[in-house]
C-alpha cells in the first residue's frame, strides 16, 4: 500500500516557504476561500486558522482520505471537501478568493488552463481574487536537458522513524519538463523502499498564459517571481505567482 499522500505532506511541510503567502492572501480575501487541487491539505489546514469557511478540490481519493483522516473536529465543520475534478467542477456557493497552489497550473495543457480559468471566473463573487503559484515558463525552458538526482532532504519517517531520502530528477520531453521526486524509506536491516512522484510541467509563453487569464474575464493585477513579494522578472525569477481579480 502507498503512503505517498504521507510522504509529499512530509516532505512539503517540512519545506513549506510559500504558507505564510498563502496566508496573507486569506487575510486581505477572508472568504469563503476555495483550493484547486488542496491535495493533502498542506495549505488548507493552515488556510483554517483564519476562521475562514474553506472548500477544497481534489480529483485524489488517496490525497483526499489522507487530510480527512487530519482534520481536527473544528476543522471538519469548517472545510468542506469535494472529490471532482477542477476543470468541470459546479458548486452553488461563489468565492471571495481562489487559490491554486504548489505549480498545479502549469502541469495541465493548454485546453485545460482555460478550462480551470472559466471555472474560476464562474465561482467568483463580484471583486474575489484568484493566486495561481507556477514555475516560471522561461525557468522551466531554460533548465537543462536533465537534472540528476540528488539527495536534497532526508526526514524521519513519521510512522516508523526510519529514514527517508529525498531526491529529485527532471528531463525535457517533447513538450515540457518531467520532474520525478523518489521517496527512498531506508529500514534498519538495509531495504530501501522507493515510492516516486511524477510532475510534468508543459510549455508555454508566459503571454498566452496571460492571454487565458483576460478570455476568463480575470484582471491581472500583481506578479510575483516569490513568496516574498519580489516582482516577477521573466529572466530572474523561479515563479510565477499571478493575483487576478473577476472582472465584473
Ligand atoms: C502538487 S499537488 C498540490 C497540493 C496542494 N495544493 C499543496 O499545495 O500541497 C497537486 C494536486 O492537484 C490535484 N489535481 C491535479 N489535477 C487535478 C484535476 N484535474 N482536478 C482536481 N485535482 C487535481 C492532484 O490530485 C494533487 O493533489
Amino acid at each position: 500500500m502507498t503512503d505517498l499522500p504521507l510522504l509529499y505532506h512530509t516532505h512539503h511541510t517540512i519545506e513549506a516557504e510559500d504558507i505564510p503567502f498563502w496566508l496573507a492572501q486569506a487575510e486581505k480575501f477572508p472568504g469563503p476561500i476555495l483550493e484547486l487541487g488542496c491535495g493533502t491539505g498542506r495549505v488548507l489546514i493552515p488556510l483554517a486558522q483564519t476562521g475562514a469557511r474553506l472548500v477544497g478540490v481534489d480529483k485524489d481519493a488517496q490525497m483526499l482520505a489522507f487530510l480527512r483522516a487530519n482534520l481536527s473536529e473544528a476543522h471538519t465543520a469548517q472545510i468542506n471537501l469535494i472529490r471532482g475534478d477542477f476543470r468541470h467542477f459546479c458548486l452553488t456557493s461563489r468565492f471571495a478568493l481562489i487559490l491554486m497552489p504548489c505549480n498545479t497550473f502549469s502541469t495541465l495543457a493548454v485546453a485545460d488552463r482555460q478550462a480551470v480559468l472559466n471555472r474560476v471566473r464562474l465561482h467568483s463573487q463580484p471583486g474575489a481574487c484568484f493566486v495561481v503559484s507556477m514555475p516560471n515558463p522561461l525557468f522551466l525552458a531554460e533548465l537543462p536537458q536533465t537534472g540528476d538526482p540528488e539527495v536534497e532532504l532526508i526526514f524521519s519517517h513519521p510512522l516508523t522513524e526510519n529514514p527517508v531520502e529525498v531526491s529529485s530528477e527532471w528531463q525535457h520531453r517533447k513538450h515540457g519538463v518531467a520532474f520525478q521526486w523518489h521517496y527512498d524509506h531506508i529500514f534498519p536491516d538495509g531495504r530501501i523502499k522507493r515510492q516516486s512522484l511524477t510532475a510534468y510541467h508543459l510549455h508555454q509563453k508566459i503571454e498566452n498564459v496571460y492571454v487565458a487569464f483576460k478570455k476568463a474575464g480575470l484582471e491581472i493585477i500583481a506578479t510575483h517571481g516569490d513568496y516574498d513579494g519580489e516582482e516577477f522578472n521573466p529572466d530572474e525569477s523561479t515563479h510565477l505567482i499571478i493575483t487576478a481579480h473577476a472582472r465584473d
